[in-house]
């Protein structure tokens, strides 16, 4: 029977013709239901590094492709794909365009003792196959509810995903203005810098301001940190403008005083998620009586390892050499849930649990703390 309003759905007719012949036929849509899928979000890429960019003297790009030349699945400017090496896996934005799904570009900065972007650094070569997640993650703009008009804060390598953005605009024409202001702690450390100045020379609705920290003599543009003066002063007004943060951990509640001190409301602020806090114990919930360094004993299957107060759950296992699946790192994703049967955890602002993990005892262990004795279901 025709629905009543269908003349108000443009295709309805059609959509419906392929329902009513899908329930007619006995056929098992399952198998192509998944193929579908799995070609669209895929959980695993084996991709080929087929160059090593040095962007900086701590930043690489690796520019990946699958090996037999065909199109990525697509992505939205500003996703992130897990790498998985060396036992472990790390989220690393996307740098290049959604419009060049011939590669994904991974623009990785080396950090002081950081498992991962030491590793690639330091050990990947063209040539060399990497294991990588599909894309994911939800810092990426949305026109409908983030508007045309943009403001972008980075900190150090927090501007790879807004070049995706920026290079996405250019690459489709787009009509979006978007002002990137990007802080970095010396010229040298500015990553993309001659492709950013040439894009927003070309493009009138694109506009780049670095800001200098520890600049030398030479440097004659703004400097210092993204205080509310900076902003103000190269953006403007931010009235009804979406802003997004991507940075160091420390540039996030910085740039939310900063914001707020200019009146931006929050619900006009994105923060891109960036791993788990380094300093739960600094969170408001943190029980004070609860030392971050003591250890506590954690059981799972049978089996029990100590673990210090202040290392995230998903770290705590993989040092186990157990590999719940996980991809953020930042609570965000929620693949790296675990259920905590007995004991307590610190769940960090991070974690975005829903209702039903919640109440039926879930954690994402990636941003879970354990502060006592726990068993685990795996
Ligand atoms: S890995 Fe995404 S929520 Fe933990």
């Amino acid at each position: 029977m025709k629905h009543p309003i269908a003349h108000l759905f443009d295709g309805h007719d059609d959509v419906q013709a392929e329902i009513d012949a899908r329930a007619a036929d006995p056929a098992d849509h399952l198998a192509e239901t998944a193929r579908l899928i799995e070609g669209r979000h895929p959980k695993r890429l084996a991709l080929t590094v087929t160059e090593v960019i040095e962007e900086t003297a701590s930043t690489r790009t690796f520019r990946l492709r699958r090996p037999d030349g065909s199109d990525l699945p697509p992505f939205l400017a500003g996703q992130y794909v897990a790498v998985f090496t060396d036992g472990t896996n790390r989220p690393y934005a996307i740098s290049s365009s959604p419009s060049r799904l011939d590669r994904y570009d991974l623009t990785v900065r080396r950090v002081p003792g950081g498992r991962v972007s030491n590793h690639l650094i330091d050990t990947v070569a063209v040539g060399d196959v990497l294991t990588t997640s599909g894309p994911m993650g939800t810092f990426h703009h949305n026109p409908l509810f983030h508007g045309e008009d943009v403001v972008f804060l980075a900190g150090g390598s927090g501007v790879v995903p807004a070049m995706s953005m920026i290079r996405e605009i250019a690459d489709d024409r787009l009509g979006r203005r978007f002002h990137l202001i990007y802080g970095s702690r010396n010229v040298d450390d500015v990553i993309f810098r001659d492709e950013l100045d040439a894009l927003a020379a070309d493009h009138p609705d694109l506009r780049v301001d670095h800001v200098i920290g520890e600049p030398d003599p030479s440097w004659a543009g703004p400097t210092g940190l993204l205080t509310s003066g900076i902003i103000s002063t190269l953006a403007g007004p931010l009235d009804g403008r979406m802003v997004y943060v991507c940075g160091p951990q420390a540039l996030y509640p910085y740039a939310l005083d900063q914001l707020t001190a200019l009146g931006h409301p929050r619900r006009r602020i994105r923060f891109e998620a960036n791993g788990a806090p380094a300093r739960p114990e600094a969170q408001p919930h943190w029980p004070s009586d609860a030392d971050p360094a003591e250890e506590v004993t954690v059981t799972f299957r049978g089996r029990s390892f100590r673990t210090p107060r202040s290392r995230p759950l998903l770290d705590a296992l993989e040092d186990q050499g157990v590999r719940p699946e996980a991809a953020c790192r930042s609570g965000e994703c929620s693949l790296c849930r675990v259920r905590v049967r007995k004991g307590d955890v610190h769940n960090a602002q991070e974690a975005q649990l829903r209702l039903s993990d919640a109440t039926s005892g879930h954690v994402h262990s990636c941003v879970a703390y354990p502060l006592t004795d726990l068993e685990l279901d795996l």
